[in-house]
Formats: structure tokens, sequence, C-alpha cells
């Protein structure tokens, strides 16, 4: 199948077809992400927690991510391969520019980062520097001390106001991909019919333009946390694995998935 590329990320959003994302750490995975209806997958510092075992996502190292994305990149042929950049890897343009560098040198084609503020500038200097960014907005995991928890984020007037402007600036800034996690339904709406770029929720409502789930916890893995109120176990209605990674690619497609029921009201 012909590969997904970054510009195709707007035609497809444009076609009205919704971007089916999963995250995924190896090559077994990957091969079946692959080849059963996922568009982009993302080699998540999720890995500290489903494959680490860590309470956090803060102890994830550059090499870890490298070291994964390899894996996934080596037996892909469709999906685009999105490499997170770890917690601090982006704390200067300089030091995120060597990390997305490697990251595309092991076989991604995109790299994400979390929040805007200063982060705007790096988005900037690896757009021009040709590294596709991907950014991230919401509970973004990395805030986690700050946040005391894993939060919704951006219910109140305020909080939404930002949530909506850091958006737009993402965009501004070059990114070409937006990731929204655990906000009210009706904000992501509001910020997807706005954005200049694709959106896509993971708590965020039915109304972004794709969803992202962690592959662990769309296959009803046990993480040894509570379980967020946006997975659901398509495992339970698939079958298999292949059969639960097609019924999550439908789903998303068809609209049944996500549902009231896996996302938050304002
Ligand atoms: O690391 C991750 O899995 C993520 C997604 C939850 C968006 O950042
Ligand atoms: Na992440």
């Amino acid at each position: 199948a012909k590969p997904v590329t970054v510009p195709d990320l707007a035609v497809l959003r444009e076609a009205g077809h919704k971007l089916v994302m999963l995250t995924c750490y190896d090559a077994g995975f990957a091969r079946t992400l692959d080849a059963n209806g996922v568009d982009l997958i993302l080699v998540g510092d999720s890995l500290g927690m489903v494959v680490q075992g860590a309470d956090s996502t803060l102890a994830v190292t550059i090499d870890d991510i490298a070291y994964h994305t390899a894996c996934v990149a080596a037996a892909t042929q469709r999906v685009l391969v999105v490499a997170d950049l770890p917690f601090q890897a982006d704390a200067t343009p300089e030091r995120a520019l060597d990390a997305s560098t490697a990251f595309l040198q092991a076989g991604a084609g995109m790299v994400k980062l979390e929040g805007a503020g200063h982060k705007l500038d790096t988005i900037r200097y690896l757009v021009e520097r040709e590294i596709p960014v991907c950014a991230h907005l919401g509970l973004t995991p990395q805030s986690v001390l700050r946040f005391g928890g894993f939060k919704v984020q951006g219910r109140g007037d305020a909080a939404a106001e930002k949530l909506r402007a850091d958006a737009l600036a993402v965009a501004e800034a070059g990114a070409a991909l937006l990731v929204l996690e655990a906000v009210p339904s009706a904000l992501a709406a509001e910020i997807t019919a706005v954005s200049p770029i694709p959106t896509i929720g993971i708590g965020a409502g039915p109304d972004c333009d794709g969803q992202v789930l962690v592959l662990h916890d769309m296959l009803g893995l046990d993480s040894g946390h509570r379980r967020p109120r946006f997975v659901r176990d398509f495992l339970a209605d698939g079958g298999s694995i292949a059969g639960a990674v097609r019924a999550y690619a439908d789903a998303v497609q068809n609209g049944s998935f996500p549902t009231a029921d896996h996302s938050y009201a304002a």
C-alpha cells in the first residue's frame, strides 16, 4: 500500500477520512497495525508506563524512543511513524533537533512534542529544518507534577481560552498535526472547527479529525492504573489482535467510537 505522508494528513482530513492512530513500540504489533487500517503509529513516551512499568513518562530517554522507533519502522510500510520527544528532549530547540534527527534516522516521519509557550520556538526551529512536527495539548503527561496527576484540562473559561489560543499558535508555528488529550468534547470540537491542521483526540470527544489510543489499553491489558474513561477494550469485540485493531479503525471511521461515555463534559 502507498505510504501515508505528512501532506496526506490534510488531504485525508479534507476528504472526510478520520485519521486512525495507535501507539506501538515493537515490530510484531507494528506489522499488524500496518495491515489493519491504522494510518499513524505513535512511538509514545507512554512506553515508560506500559513497557517499562513506571508511574509516569518522565524517565523515558531519547535512546529508548530511538530504539523503539527503529523496531516499529523496520516492520511497517504504510503507516506514518510519529516519534515522541521525551521529557526535556525539547527543553531547547538545539536539543530537540538532535533528538528529532535521531528519530527520523531511525525511521520516523514526524516527531511529537507537548505544550506551547516556549515550545513554539522549538516547533518553528524544527519545521524550518525539515522535521515535521505533531503538537500535543490538553493533558500533557510530561506536566504531571505541575498538574498534580493525570487530570482533565481546559475546564473553565480561562483554561478553555488558553487552549484555543495555544491550538492556533502551534499551527502558526508550523505543526502539521495536533493531539488533544483529555479535554471537554465541546472544546475539542470548537478547536477542530477552526484549526488549520488536523486534530487527533484521546479523551477529546467524537468531533476531532482522528483518534489515538494506547495499544495496551485498547487490547484490554491491565495497566496497573485506574482505566481512563476514554479507553475501550476492542479485543472483546475484535476476537483477535488483528480483529481488535480492525474494529478500532472501523469504529473511528464510522463514528461509533468515541461516544459520550468515552468523553468529558465541560
Ligand atoms: O505517549 C503517548 O502514548 C501519547 C498519546 C497518549 C497521545 O502521547
Ligand atoms: Na506521549
